[in-house]
This record gives structure tokens, sequence and C-alpha cells, in this order.
């Protein structure tokens, strides 16, 4: 008898850790779905990122940086990504159609788009310091440019759907990882044009297993492809450790929707 007991509290015991993983699994699973039936019905998404209420943040010698939590100074954008982000502008305008960037930063892949003249040119951004930069350089009163002031996050998308040409993402904080690209790629589901849309991905150490890994997250087929530019690094941030200084041939990842 106390066997059977001893042994049902251990079955009870596993079960309900499984349960609880489960749970864990499905409640992550939920508010992500709650994120993408918001985006669909066109009710914003109800949490704000720290970012929209406007760290610090300054430019030096072409970059921006900001302070980390521990006070340390980080760079959020560096003047010496401007041939990836040319290039990048390039790959981004070969329709010639109606294009869609989210972090404006220094501006280098706004520039580089703007000088290839598209249909549109869609810009989000949510630092009011950028902002501030942005209206000063007369970014807010540009033919062709519409300026989302905020979190691409909190951005009612519907009335895009199906609308860009090209789009891209180099934010920086990027906020909860995992969940934000699973949500960026909904968003780019909806509003990329299917089988001709171009999505390119930002990462300038980005390996093929790496790009797989990331596209596991997007629901739906994909057909990637990829450039590459040559960039000349004077100093080391963390995303460039691996490479190191000197100069490098970056392979850009960029993909079609195929279904
Ligand atoms: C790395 S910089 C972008 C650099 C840009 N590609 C360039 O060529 O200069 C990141 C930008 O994303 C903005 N940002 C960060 N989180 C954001 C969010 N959730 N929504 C909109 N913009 C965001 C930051 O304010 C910053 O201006």
């Amino acid at each position: 008898m106390s066997g059977l007991v001893d042994t049902s509290i251990e079955h009870d015991a596993v079960d309900e850790k499984v349960l609880r993983e489960r749970a864990e699994r499905a409640h992550a699973f939920d508010a992500y779905a709650a994120d993408i039936a918001r985006i669909r019905s066109g009710r914003r998404r109800a949490t704000v990122p720290s970012w929209r209420n406007g760290g610090e943040l300054w430019r030096d010698d072409g970059n921006v940086l900001t302070r980390g939590a521990d006070g340390v100074p980080r760079y959020v954008m560096v003047a010496f990504e401007r041939p990836l982000m040319e290039k990048t502008a390039e790959i981004l305008c070969r329709s010639g159609g109606h294009v869609l960037n989210v972090g404006f930063g220094c501006g280098l892949v706004d520039e580089a788009i703007a000088a290839h003249s598209p249909r549109s040119h869609t810009i989000v951004e949510a630092h009011p310091q950028v902002l501030a930069w942005m209206r000063d350089a007369g970014w807010m009163s540009r033919p062709g440019v519409e300026i989302i002031e905020d979190c691409w996050e909190d951005v009612d998308w519907t009335p895009f759907k199906h609308h860009f040409d090209a789009v891209y993402n180099d934010v920086f904080p990027f906020e909860s990882g995992e969940m934000d690209l699973r949500l960026w790629f909904e968003v780019v589901r909806l509003v990329l044009k299917p089988r001709t849309g171009v999505c390119v991905l930002y990462g300038p150490d980005l390996s093929e297993d790496a790009v797989g890994g990331l596209l596991r997250k997007f629901r739906g087929t994909v057909n990637v492809q990829w450039d590459a530019c040559r960039v000349e690094v004077p100093f080391v941030i963390p995303e460039w450790r691996r490479l190191g200084t000197g100069t490098h041939t970056i392979r850009i990842p960029w993909f079609i929707i195929d279904c």
C-alpha cells in the first residue's frame, strides 16, 4: 500500500514538472500569439520598451553612443558600418519600390536609401533624441519620406499589409531577443509583398548556419540569398569582436518569402 502511495507521489512529481514546463511553453506561445493577434486586429501592443523614454544618447565622431545600466558607454551605431549600410540600401532599393527601415541611428542606411530615390521611404524610430536629430536634419519634411515616431512593436502594421518591396530592421537595444525576432518576422510576413518583397538581415558575422537558425523562427518558406561588401574596422565593438580590426568581406543575407 505504502509502496503504491510512494510511487504515485513520484509520478505526480514527474507529471507536475512536465506539466509546468508545458504550461510555461504554452504561456510563452500564448503571449506571442496574443501579440500577433493584436497586430492582425490593428490593436497596439501594451508593452512600452524603455528605449522610448529616452535613455542618455550622444554623438561622437559620427558614432552614436549610450550608457549601459553599469554606466559604461556603449556604441548604438558606428560610422565604420557605412559600406555595410550602403550595400544594404542598394539591395533594399533594387526594385525601386516602397522601402521600410526600422532604426535610424546615424542615418547611414536611410541616407543611402534616399540616394536611390525609392518610390516611398518609411522610417520607424522611437528614441526622442534620435527623432530630434532627424527633425534638425529635415527628415520630417523630406518628400516621399514617412517617419513613424514609435517603437516598431507598437505600430499598427495592418494598413501596410503587403505594401513594402523591401524591409530592414537594425535596432539597438534589442529588448527581448527571441520573441522580438518572432514578432518582427510576423510583421515581415504581414507587410512584405509575397514572392517579390525582400527582407535584409543585419549581422556583420552571420554564418549560413546562424541565418538558418534565425529563419527557423519564421513561419513559412523563405528563399535566402547573399551579397557581400568590404568593411574597414578601426576598432572593435561586440558585434565585430570575432572578426576584429582590419578589412573584412562581409556577407549580407536577404530573403524573399516563397509562400
Ligand atoms: C543600430 S541603430 C540603427 C543604425 C542604422 N541602421 C544606421 O544606418 O545608422 C539602432 C536604432 O534603433 C532605434 N531603436 C531601438 N529600439 C527601437 C524600437 N523598438 N523601435 C524603433 N526604433 C528603435 C534606436 O533609437 C537607434 O536609433
